[in-house]
């Protein structure tokens, strides 16, 4: 099966919504001839959410949006906290979900991550749910049991539809932000037990529509042959994200 190619940008937080917007016209013409083959998405903060959804409205742009995170009710007294509604409303189509500064500095666990998936799909968007060991994990040699269980809990009573269109990014905590990456030889052996995993939970047409991202210090001299490796169909981008040029050439390397 030919699972579409998705390079997203997680901007953090980084950007005002000026400098979102900006950073949108920069990218814009350096990758719009190849938005057709890879989609590419960018995920401002929320204040950031609005600018850039007029942008990508006004310039007719094939750009995805997508928010850094969501509360999992509609409506209520939350103070701080946004809503799927509120999300739909500036035309996102992504979510990311329980990433892992998330969990370490706000207290997401797998039961909450799996309520904002859930929220996220009843509301017409498709979740980008993060998983992730930490070094003492990876140390201890528990990387994938780890992995899947975070998989088997986030990704818990989603229907098979759902599950086929869910994104999974696969970041290893000790690579974010460091410039340490697994090989792509290891990145992709657990974005196959994470494809595994979805299977066992929803059957193998699931396990081979779930677009599996890797993401962690993803460069443009490295997302090639990570993006190469059979289980990982694209790259969820931090800090590389934050430059047109060097986020518009890790969209290449997708090609
Ligand atoms: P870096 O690309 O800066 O390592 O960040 C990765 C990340 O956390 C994306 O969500």
């Amino acid at each position: 099966m030919d699972r579409r190619m998705l390079v997203a940008g997680n901007w953090k937080m980084y950007t005002t919504s000026g400098e979102g917007a900006a950073l949108v016209e920069d990218l814009a013409p350096r990758v719009s001839d190849d938005w057709d083959e890879v989609e590419v998405a960018v995920c401002p903060p929320f204040t950031g959410l609005k600018a850039v959804s007029t942008v990508i409205e006004l310039d007719h742009l094939k750009l995805k949006l997508g928010a850094q995170d969501v509360h999992w009710e509609s409506e209520g007294a939350f103070t701080g906290a946004i809503a799927p509604r509120m999300l739909t409303e500036l035309r996102c189509d992504y979510v990311i979900v329980g990433h892992s500064e998330r969990r370490e500095y706000f207290g997401e666990t797998n039961e909450t991550v799996n309520r904002k998936v859930k929220a996220v799909f009843a509301a017409g968007m498709v979740p980008i749910m993060c998983c992730g060991e930490s070094l003492a994990t990876r140390d201890a040699l528990e990387t994938e049991s780890f992995v899947r269980k975070q998989i088997m809990e986030g990704a818990a009573g989603l229907d098979t539809a759902e599950a086929a269109e869910l994104v999974i990014a696969y970041e290893p905590i000790w690579a974010i932000g460091t410039g340490r990456t697994p090989t792509p030889e290891a990145a992709n052996d657990v974005c196959r037990t994470i494809r595994a995993t979805v299977g066992a939970m929803y059957g193998p047409p699931a396990a081979m529509a779930v677009r599996v991202l890797y993401g962690g210090s993803v460069k443009a001299e490295n997302a090639r042959m990570f993006f190469s490796e059979p289980d990982i169909d694209g790259g969820l981008v931090g800090g590389a994200a934050l430059k047109a040029d060097s986020f518009a050439d890790i969209v290449k390397a997708a090609l």
